[in-house]
């Protein structure tokens, strides 16, 4: 995977927000990682610890306070020229968590799916455009009936479909999936992220998978990214974190977790982290390689001490 080029790099990404005259919060604050073709990056984090604020500066929702975004190479991270913006808009698109809130409910279901295509292919005639939404609906496992209804006429699941497809229609490299499949019944999520596996698998796509069900992001993921107040503490595969968690963080998320076997279940001891009293301080510490893919922010003292 390390030969081949990859499709996002964030590059010490800051996100503050000015909330007083003197106060900012450091939603994001020095993040890094890379996201390959083909790829499933997972973040995760407790509430408040800066996921969305990361993916919706990726998409540009947000100016980057500092730190440099590069996608396919083309640098997105600061004011972007009409091309740039054009390409972004096309090639990177994001799932809401709420895919209700985010579609018109006076309009068609072929009409919503379309939307992107009016935008950015208006020379697209309506035989075209009707085949697009078709094969997307097919690719999303909704039929074409589906096309002329309107969205309340949905379950939450199939909903997400639409949502989905929206996304897809525009053959987009990278899907930002923000808590996209929280809101689902856990057997719909199955579902949901069962059918983002499979088209995956046939379109090539990369996704920035963000929640924080653990669970469903380590059934998902190639990488992982854990997230805490802002900072990125530890990233590899998904094995690297599961079998071997070094930051303390990351070892508490884990350890809350319940084992489906009772037996081990019965020995399973919940790690507290409390990192005002932890004495570790994230601006201190270095995102270390340690081994593989498997980094962790640290100073050299932490590391000999969470390593040994
Ligand atoms: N527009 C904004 N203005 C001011 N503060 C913000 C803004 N957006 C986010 N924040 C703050 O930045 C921090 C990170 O928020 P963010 O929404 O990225 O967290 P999250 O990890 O997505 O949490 P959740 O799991 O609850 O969705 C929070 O402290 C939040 O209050
Ligand atoms: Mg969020």
């Amino acid at each position: 995977m390390e030969d081949r080029k990859p499709l996002l790099q964030v590059r010490n990404l800051k996100q503050h927000f000015k909330v007083s005259r003197k106060f900012y919060v450091k939603a994001v604050d020095g993040v890094s990682f890379d996201i390959y073709p083909g790829e499933t990056y997972g973040l995760v984090g407790e509430s408040g610890s800066g996921k969305s604020t990361i993916g919706r500066s990726v998409i540009r929702l947000y100016e980057p306070t500092g730190g440099e975004i590069l996608f396919n190479g083309m640098d997105i991270s600061g004011k972007l020229d009409k091309d740039t913006n054009k390409a972004l808009r096309m090639n990177m698109q994001m799932i809401f968590q709420d895919p209700m809130a985010s579609l018109n409910p006076r309009k068609k279901v072929l009409d919503l799916i379309a939307l992107g295509l009016d935008i950015h292919h208006p020379e697209m005639n309506a035989e075209e455009r009707k085949k697009k939404v078709y094969d997307i609906l097919d690719l999303v496992g909704l039929s074409h009936e589906h096309a002329n209804r309107y969205p309340h006429q949905f379950s939450g699941g199939q909903r997400q479909r639409i949502g989905i497809a929206r996304a897809l229609i525009m053959d987009p490299d990278l899907v930002i999936a923000d808590e996209a499949i929280s809101a689902l019944d856990v057997s719909i999520q199955a579902q949901v992220v069962n059918l983002m596996k499979e088209i995956q698998q046939k379109t090539n796509i990369a996704y920035l998978f963000i929640a924080h069900d653990l669970s469903m992001v380590k059934y998902i993921s190639d990488r992982i990214g854990v997230l805490h107040y802002g900072h990125l503490v530890e990233t590899g595969t998904t094995d690297e974190i599961f079998s071997n968690p070094v930051h303390p963080y990351t070892k508490s998320l884990l350890s809350a977790i319940p084992h489906p076997n009772p037996i081990t279940e019965r020995d399973r001891k919940a790690m507290n982290y409390d990192y005002a009293s932890s004495g570790i301080d994230y601006t201190k510490g270095t995102l270390t390689n340690i081994g593989g893919t498997h980094m962790v922010l640290a100073t050299e003292e932490e590391l000999e001490k969470w390593t040994k």
